[in-house]
């Protein structure tokens, strides 16, 4: 059973307050953190902070922490950990509110994370398995990643309208091979951007090398694939995320690049325009559009505005939720993308999320920095331990093809 749970404020990647918990069970200490992004409106589930401009510029997140010390920890301690939907309705009882603004997403989610590693504990079980288990799936997979490599929007610095650059190494025999085409890619591209525009073109973002105009990433991306030799192995996906700029740049014939994956293309809350988008082969993934809203989802699933889901856990804000949402997006069939925040921690949860969901993608970021790398880490880790049971999703990442 939970014997304690115990919570702290430490920072993200971006150096901004986030929420961490320990919650301890005879079986020992459990630790997880949140992640933040930048929120995409009014949909998505609330992000307690303390609002008071003179201690971390408002951005502290005391009032969450006093909450899993007090309120929570009262509720759950004595629960068997490995009764993750009872946990989370307890919190989403305890709270009351449709959007978790009463104790905070950052802290139910935390608990919600740190409860499911302290089930998989409790069973003996590695965690992606305790996952499948909880979502009823058997088809433990190695996702694609999506690595970011050069980012734009609000991301980035730069003039690049688009928010991330990826490439999806769908050709690779295994994960660990994609890991490798990625980071091979990557170090290619800074090759390619320092011969091209001197070393100081060549700045890490929020999530990867940041870049001008979209043509000319692509371009600088294509270059950078081609001197790895890996070629077609290697596809490109963008997030355009449109809602966040409206510089009108000329839409992209995708057939100039071998591009495969295009995410928020429209303005998130132009439904009439996108209407019957998404019955193209193209994948068309909901982010914004979405904000891992079930009723969003259904919505989208309605008009065909999209054909994938990008799922971010702290949008919605339980594990149980979060599995919910994926079988949404199973049973159309849809792609499932399991993301990142821009503001990440170490934490590598949705690395076994990914996995125990057989999401066949995740987006994580470029192959640099640590918060970053835990992620495609603990994915090594996953498939080294699979051994021979280890499948990548490879040619498969969309499922629904
Ligand atoms: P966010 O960005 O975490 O800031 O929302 C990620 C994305 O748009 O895919
Ligand atoms: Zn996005």
């Amino acid at each position: 059973v939970i014997t304690k749970i115990k919570a702290r404020q430490i920072l993200d990647s971006r150096g901004i307050p986030t929420v961490e918990v320990d919650l301890f069970t005879h079986k020992g200490m459990f630790r997880a953190s949140v992640p933040s992004g930048d929120p995409s409106g009014m949909y998505e589930a609330l992000e307690l902070r303390d609002g008071d401009k003179g201690t971390y510029l408002g951005n502290s997140v005391n009032r969450a922490v006093k909450n899993i010390n007090e309120r929570i920890s009262e509720a759950l301690v004595g629960m068997d950990p490995i009764l993750q939907s009872q946990i989370d309705q307890a919190m989403i009882d305890l709270d009351k509110t449709e959007k978790k603004g009463e104790l905070g997403a950052n802290a139910i989610l935390a608990v919600s994370i740190a409860a499911c590693k302290a089930g998989a504990a409790e069973k003996e079980v590695p965690l992606y398995k305790h996952i499948a288990d909880l979502a009823g799936k058997t088809n433990l997979t190695l996702p694609v990643p999506a690595f970011t490599v050069i980012s734009g929007g609000k991301h980035a610095g730069n003039n690049l309208a688009i928010q991330d650059i990826m490439i999806l190494p769908i050709g690779a025999s295994s994960f660990g091979e994609a890991l490798q085409m990625g980071s091979e890619t990557y170090h290619h591209l800074k090759a390619v951007i320092a011969e091209k525009y001197g070393a100081h073109g060549c700045n890490v973002g929020e999530d990867g090398v940041t870049f001008g105009s979209i043509r000319e990433g692509l371009d600088l991306v294509k270059e950078a694939i081609n001197r790895t030799g890996y070629n077609e192995k290697i596809k490109i996906a963008i997030d355009v995320a449109a809602t966040d700029f409206c510089k009108g740049e000329e839409f992209l014939p995708p057939n100039k690049y071998p591009i495969v994956s295009i995410e928020d293309p429209f303005d998130k809350e132009d439904w009439e325009h996108t209407k019957s988008t998404a019955r193209v082969t193209l994948q068309v993934v909901g982010d914004d559009l979405l904000m891992s809203n079930p009723k969003r989802i259904e919505r989208a699933i309605l008009d065909s505005t999209c054909n994938a889901l990008l799922l971010k856990i702290n949008q919605i804000g339980t594990v149980t939720e979060a599995i919910e949402v994926v079988k949404l997006a199973n049973d159309v069939p849809w792609g499932v993308v399991i993301s990142h925040r821009s503001g990440e921690t170490e934490d590598s949860f949705i690395a076994d999320l990914s996995v125990g969901l057989a999401s066949g993608q995740i987006k994580a970021g470029a192959p640099c920095r640590g918060e970053r790398l835990a992620k495609y880490n603990q994915l090594l880790h996953i498939e080294e331990e699979l051994g021979d049971h280890a499948i990548y999703a490879g040619e498969d990442y969309r499922q629904c093809l």
